[in-house]
């Protein structure tokens, strides 16, 4: 049972939703009338959400195996048996298959790749062009997975293959189907259609080379799985390896642009320094105010009970971690971008930051995630100044939160560049 919705919070979370254009400002208002638990009051959808650190706990660790990660989705329909969605054994067999490709072990091999990519890109750049960061961040997330993960250069690709995977993601990200779960999406069909031809693809031109490389591609290979189930491994993995990233990327140069200060303070330490703390900083900030994965979807496989009430089995449950994140009884002044609060270690409860959830389902990609954000940025950095060009910026919800309608900067490349030395891949 959850409290009754008063007309008067009905009222506050619609006006929300017009000032804000984005589903986050009704969250936050219920979640500032009516709690940490509550069920979003629509005919038609009536998910709960719940936050904060005792709840992420239950949901993430202590409690996990009432809950199941599939669910009745676009998700579902295009990832199938993608790692992200499927439970119980099946679940660990494919992720145990996936780890050692992105053990923090092996990340610092990815070094080179990953600089060359963003070299790849930024070069493109001429002094003075204004260029969409969220546009840039996704050629180089794109090129960086596809490398890590298959050993495939998609450079000469990236024409054919770009609008099937933004038409992927459109695909999953929230819509009218949530009204209309079966409403006809015909649009889709050709790109995703394209997308499929392209994986299995890879995958024949791999099974041809004979155990030429030793990445995950190859993992799967040789364990023996049918190429449909590999095919759901390479989807999940390009979609949640590198719409995340790119995210990511974008709001960073977002909070740059946005704080002309700190972005000052960390070109002159990115310059002088071989491994920024502040680098480090303004990436968790950025983080925890802009989770690119701001809720966690599950499916209540039996009742749950919370402090303040119970989930019953069967229902939909989010944990928010956007709503987690900006709680102002965890945060102190949580809507101020503020990289230095994490300057003295952590002061927050265990699982009050949780921007790659948490538990034996955290994100797989986390480490080597933020070792290519470091990197990224950081060569980015030095090597060009960024100009924001000044315009508005809104927390879009699509299958990640992304910076809308992206983040337009004056690049010119800089004169002076300061690296000489390897860049450190690994946090603290
Ligand atoms: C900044 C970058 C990233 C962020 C913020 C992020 C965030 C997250 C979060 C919050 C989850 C848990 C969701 C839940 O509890 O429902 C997750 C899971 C996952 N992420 Fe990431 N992620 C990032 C990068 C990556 C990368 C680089 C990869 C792949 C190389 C990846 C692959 C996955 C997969 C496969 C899962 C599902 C794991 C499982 O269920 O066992 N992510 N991610």
């Amino acid at each position: 049972m959850t409290k009754p919705i008063s007309a008067e919070t009905g009222r506050a979370a619609l006006r929300a939703l017009i000032q804000e254009r984005s589903p986050l400002g009704p969250l936050k208002v219920m979640a500032r009338h009516v709690g940490r638990f509550f069920q979003i009051p629509l005919s038609f959808f009536r998910p709960y959400v719940v936050f904060g650190p005792e709840s992420n706990r239950k949901v993430l660790v202590t409690e996990r195996n009432k809950v199941l990660w599939r669910n009745t989705d676009p998700v579902t329909d295009i990832l199938n048996r993608g790692v992200l969605i499927v439970d119980g054994e099946e679940h660990d067999r494919y992720r145990e298959l996936m780890e050692p490709a992105l053990h923090p072990s092996t990340l610092a091999g990815y070094t080179p790749m990953i600089l060359a990519y963003t070299e790849r890109v930024s070069s493109q750049w001429k002094d003075g062009d204004v260029v969409d960061m969220l546009v840039e961040g996704r050629k180089i997330a794109l090129l960086i997975i596809m490398d890590a993960l298959f050993s495939k250069d998609v450079w000469d690709d990236l024409p054919h293959i770009w609008k099937p995977i933004l038409k992927a993601i459109e695909y999953i990200s929230p819509g009218a189907w949530i009204l209309w779960r079966k409403m006809p999406r015909p649009s889709f069909r050709k790109p995703l259609k394209m997308l499929d031809a392209y994986l299995f693809g890879i995958i024949e031109e791999r099974r041809k080379q004979k155990g030429a490389r030793n990445d995950l591609l190859q993992h799967l290979i040789d364990a023996g799985l049918s190429d449909q189930i590999i095919r759901d491994q390479m989807l999940t993995m390009m979609i949640a390896g590198h719409d995340t990233s790119t995210a990511l990327f974008a709001w960073v140069f977002a909070m740059l642009g946005q704080h002309p200060q700190i972005h000052q303070k960390l070109v002159n330490e990115v310059d002088a320094l071989e491994k920024s703390p502040l680098l480090d900083h303004v990436i968790k900030e950025t983080l925890r105010m802009y989770p690119p994965i701001h809720i966690g979807n599950r499916r209540m496989a039996q009742d749950m009970e919370f402090a303040e009430g119970t989930v019953p089995a069967g229902e939909r449950l989010f944990y928010s971690i956007y709503l987690t994140h900006h709680d102002e009884s965890i945060w102190e002044d949580a809507e101020r971008f503020c990289p230095e609060r994490f300057a003295q270690g952590r002061k927050t409860p265990p699982f009050s930051y949780v921007p790659f959830g948490g538990g034996p389902r955290a994100c797989i990609g986390a480490a080597f995630g933020q070792a290519e954000a470091r990197l990224v940025l950081s060569y980015l950095l030095k090597r060009y100044t960024f100009e924001f060009t000044g315009h508005a910026i809104r927390p879009y919800m699509g299958a990640t939160l992304e910076p809308s309608p992206g983040v337009r900067m004056k690049v010119t490349r800089r004169t002076v560049i300061s690296d000489h030395s390897p860049i450190n891949l690994h946090n603290e």
